[in-house]
Parts: structure tokens; C-alpha cells; sequence
């Protein structure tokens, strides 16, 4: 929700229907909205959504190109590969013509005119709008939206201009997704798993045979999905797969697909960009952090721009950006935090806790009280502030535990149901940053929002093991008074205890479902885990359930 320029909410329907990554129509984001603002339907200028449905997008002559490129291939599987490929155009006309439709339908119950965007332009404006950069580059990349899996832009004066475009049989997020599937993760939502494994793995042993899937063609100047090598596929499911892959060990895999990913974006931007330039990106693809990391230390690119709710959940900031570039002609003021989602007054919060009947106190200062049950290494939940918009939780919603205490960090993993080879994000004072993070301004200003890998100092790695991943990096959100000052003084207090600037924060919710949202979501998830602690608001609750960790 925007008003002249200023961002005033931003929330995704997961949250309310408490249904993760939902395609469902906003109805209950939009009653919050209306309800909060003390607004109605009408009061609203514009709606703005991702979904063009132009028929010229469907780019048939890229299809009959790549088709061109099988039949004069060796391959021994061409005909399954001719059919993948058109079975890829079928899907994309079904989408068009089915599912977007459903889903403009869906929202002409909130207003009959809408103002609607391509979906990689969304993801477009998303990253330049609130970059801050007057003039950069535009990187989107994801699985599949709408006209293509990629594009490149340029930002200058406030306007967008696309300058090529990836078709959707080429997509780097099919093939990152595909061997997500094959490890025995979903993919679309497990990515970060084949991500964390990574990192056990030998790149090399199967780089050979993954760079027969997907590279940059600096001819074509997009990236390009290679069905006339017989192995990659726009699918999830990539029947060729099963056969290239048996025998490797899973850790094996995950290294050469993410070393492959890295090196196709690196040679992608090294060709694109004769000069030093700023970047500005988003798109599901840039949830990967060491994709981002890789960026900034491979390329010409001076400074990045990972704009935080990357997947298709920010889509509608997008729109709303694009929108208002269209209808208004004041500036756009970017917000310095994603804290843009729901809060909740004590009141309301004492409310849910008698309703709910659990039991609660209000210690005077609940920050240091807080730090201090850390310090005795409890686990805490916090609710605290505004919701985060965005899959990072970011103090708002978040899990705190002891940093260096691995048993504890593997306790926890047990009542997230998270794997352990999964590393935990860590939150640093933003003062304190250089002693933990080697060359960390160099990541700004991503290092606020958990979205780019660093290395590691041997300090951290000494004093907080826990949130260090095998390969000595991390994903640090620096945190700084002015953020949000509750979490800032549970860090600091925790500092002047310990000697140690940082926490394990992980986001707070329960096993697939959404992070939680309201006081209700934060009590029934406590409930059912054993974590010890809650602050809500300025409220400290203990769950009494909690067995011995
Ligand atoms: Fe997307």
C-alpha cells in the first residue's frame, strides 16, 4: 500500500491464511489493510498486479529456434527432448491463458479496472525503485514468469528499459529447481537446501557434465538452456537427470549445480558490462547468497542490490512501483528497513495472552532480561515491532540462540524441523561488524537483510560456531539501533555479558508453515515446540511445556 511515494504496508496473503508461498486471492491482506488504514475500497486510487497477457509474448520463433537446434543435433534422446520443449510452450499458453486469467479474475472482486505489469518488469521495479541507485543495471532471474525466466535492464531517471530477455525453456531457475527435485527436495521452496549442502561437495567431479545444461550464449546474448546436449530440460522434473546422475553422491551434486549457476551468472555479467556499474536484482534466483556473494567478488559490478523479498511474493511491491511511476509524479521515498508488515500494541498483545491463557510477566526491562536467559543459553522467540516483509525474519519474527553452542544450534534444528546441514543466519551489531566479517562493507547494504554470503573472521568462527557454515561463511544481518531498538538493546546487553556481538537468528515459525504473524500465530507455535521463551511486545512468556534441552 502506497500513498504519494511512501510505502506505507507491505504483506503477503501467506501470512494471514497461514498457507506458505499461497496463490490465493489477497481477500484477507486486503481486509487487514483497509481495516488498519480505516479505508475503503473505494478510497483506493489504483490496483496494480503482475499478469500481461499479451498474445505476441508467447515468442514462438525462440521455440522454433531451439527446436532447429535439436534436429540438427546427435543426440540419441531428440524426440523426448522436441517433446519437453513444446510441452514447455503448451504449459506456458495453459498459464496464460488459464491460471493468470484466474488470477486477474480473482482480484476484479477488489476493482474491476486494474493496472497490470509483466511479471519480470515487477520484479524489475522492485530491485531499481528501491535500490537508491539513480542509474544502474537490472538483473531478474527466476524459474518462469509470464514472457521469460530472465531479463536485463537499465535504470536511468527513474525509468526502465528492458534490454534482452530470456525465454522460458532457458531458465537457470529450472535448473537449479530440477536438481533440488533430484536430491528429494521441493522444488520452488527447497532451493536453500541444495544451497546448504553445497558446500559438503566436490564442484568439480560433475561440472563437466552440468555445463552440458545451461550456459550464457553471448551471441544470443540470453542465457541458454541446452536440449540439444540431451540432458537439461525446463522442468522440475528432468527425466535425463536419473540417468547422468547415478552413483554421485548428493553432496557432489549440489556443489557443481550451484559452482554452474555462479559461473553462467559471472560470465553473463562480465560479457554484459564493459564498465564498473551498480546492480540492482531480483527474482527467485537471488534468494541463493553465495549466487549473490559470487557477484560482487567475479564481476564488474561495483555495488549490488539484492532487494529482499526477491521471489514472487514482492512481485506486487513491483506493480505498485511501476504504478506509481505511472500515475503520480512524486518521488518515490524507499523505506530503510522491511519492517512493513503488521505490529501490535502491548494492549492488544495482553489481550491474546489472557485470551489464550497463558502465563506472563512484564519485567521492567525485557531486552536485558531477554539477553540474560540467552546468555544461559535458552532459546528465545520474539515478537517485536512490525512483520518483516519478505522470507527473511529480520528481529521482528525471529528465533534468538547462544551463537557457540552446537548442541544447542542442533536442539533447535530438532523443533523447526530444519536439517542440520542447514546454517543458521546470524544477527551482528553493525558497530562490530569488521571484528566477525571479513571486508563487510563491500556487501552493504544487503548486509541488513540476510540476502549475501560473506566470509568469515577466525574470531567468529571461534566464538560462534553456530552460525558458521562448513565453507567459513556466513549471512549477517548487521543490526543498528535505529532498525528496531528492541532487538538492538537484546543484542547489546548480550555483548556486555558476553564479550560476543552476535546471535543465531533464525525466523520463527513452525515446520511449513509461514512465519507467524499475530500474537495468536507466536503463542500456538511456542506450544507446540519446546522452545522455552517468548518476548511479545514488552511481555516475557514462559512455556511451561519446555522439556530439557
Ligand atoms: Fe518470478
Amino acid at each position: 500500500m502506497l500513498k504519494d511515494g511512501v510505502l506505507l504496508e507491505a504483506v503477503n496473503e501467506e501470512r494471514f491464511n497461514r498457507n506458505k508461498l499461497t496463490q490465493d486471492s489477497p481477500r484477507m491482506a486486503v481486509k487487514y489493510l483497509l481495516e488498519k488504514y480505516k479505508l475503503r475500497m473505494d478510497d483506493i486510487d489504483c490496483v496494480a498486479t503482475h499478469g500481461a497477457l499479451d498474445p505476441s509474448q508467447m515468442h514462438l520463433n525462440q521455440f522454433l529456434i531451439k527446436e532447429k537446434e535439436i534436429i540438427s543435433s546427435e543426440i540419441s534422446n531428440q524426440k523426448e527432448q522436441l517433446i519437453s520443449l513444446w510441452s514447455r510452450y503448451a504449459r506456458e499458453k495453459y498459464v496464460r491463458n488459464v491460471r493468470t486469467k484466474n488470477h486477474l479474475a480473482s482480484l476484479r472482486e477488489f476493482r474491476d479496472e486494474l493496472k497490470i505489469y509483466k511479471h519480470h518488469h515487477c520484479h524489475a521495479a522492485s530491485a531499481a525503485y528501491m535500490s537508491g541507485f539513480d542509474e544502474c543495471h537490472v538483473l531478474t532471474m527466476d524459474g518462469w514468469g509470464e514472457d521469460g525466466s530472465a531479463t536485463w535492464n537499465e535504470f536511468k531517471a527513474f525509468d526502465l528499459v528492458v534490454l534482452d530477455r530470456t525465454p522460458t525453456f532457458s531458465s537457470l531457475g529450472y535448473f537449479y529447481g530440477a536438481i533440488t527435485k533430484f536430491l528429494g527436495f521441493t522444488p520452488h521452496k527447497d532451493e536453500g537446501k541444495t544451497l546448504g549442502m553445497s558446500a559438503y561437495g566436490d564442484s568439480q567431479l560433475l561440472y563437466p557434465i552440468f555445463s552440458k545444461m545451461i550456459k550464457y550464449n553471448s551471441k544470443k546474448k540470453t542465457f541458454d538452456g541446452l536440449y540439444e546436449e540431451g540432458i537439461y530440460v525446463a522442468d522440475f522434473d528432468n527425466p535425463n537427470l536419473s540417468r547422468v546422475l547415478e552413483g554421485y553422491k548428493k553432496e557432489d551434486i549440489a556443489a557443481a549445480a550451484q559452482k554452474i549457476l555462479e559461473d553462467v551468472v559471472v560470465d553473463f555479467l562480465n560479457d554484459r558490462m564493459d564498465k564498473p556499474g551498480n546492480l540492482a536484482v531480483a527474482g527467485g534466483i537471488f534468494a541463493n547468497i553465495l549466487l549473490n556473494k559470487k557477484i560482487i567478488e567475479s564481476t564488474p559490478v561495483k555495488s549490488i542490490y539484492i532487494f529482499p523479498h526477491m521471489g514472487d511474493g514482492g512481485l506486487s511491491h513491483g506493480a505498485a512501483m511501476l504504478c506509481h511511476r505511472e500515475v503520480s509524479s512524486k518521488p518515490f521515498v524507499p523505506p530503510k528497513t522491511m519492517y512493513l508488515g503488521s505490529g501490535f500494541s502491548d494492549e492488544e498483545i495482553e489481550e491474546e495472552l489472557i485470551k489464550c491463557g497463558v502465563s506472563y510477566e512484564a519485567p521492567q526491562d525485557v531486552e536485558e532480561e531477554v539477553a540474560t536467559l540467552l546468555v544461559d543459553r535458552n532459546v528465545v522467540a520474539v515478537v517485536s515491532g512490525r512483520m518483516e516483509y519478505g522470507p527473511r525474519a529480520l528481529g521482528g519474527r525471529s528465533v534468538l540462540v547462544h551463537p557457540n553452542d552446537r548442541k544447542l544450534a542442533n536442539w533447535v534444528n530438532k523443533q523447526l524441523q530444519r536439517p542440520d546441514f542447514m546454517p543458521f543466519g546470524p544477527v551482528t551489531l553493525a558497530e562490530e561488524a569488521s571484528k566477525y566479517y571479513l571486508d563487510i562493507e563491500r556487501y552493504y547494504p544487503n548486509t541488513s537483510f540476510m540476502t549475501i554470503g560473506v566470509m568469515c573472521t577466525d574470531f567468529m568462527k571461534e566464538h560462534c560456531e553456530g552460525c558458521v557454515h562448513v565453507d567459513g561463511t556466513a549471512r549477517p544481518q548487521l543490526i543498528s539501533m535505529d532498525q528496531n531498538p528492541a532487538y538492538y538493546k537484546i543484542l547489546k546487553q548480550f555483548f556486555k555479558k558476553t564479550g560476543i556481538a552476535t546471535l543465531i537468528n533464525t525466523s520463527f515459525n513452525i515446520h511449513e508453515e509461514p512465519i507467524v504473524c499475530t500474537p495468536e500465530d507466536a503463542i500456538r507455535s511456542i506450544k507446540s515446540t519446546n522452545i522455552q521463551y517468548l518476548m511479545i511486545g514488552k511481555f516475557l512468556v514462559h512455556n511451561t511445556g519446555t522439556e530439557s534441552s
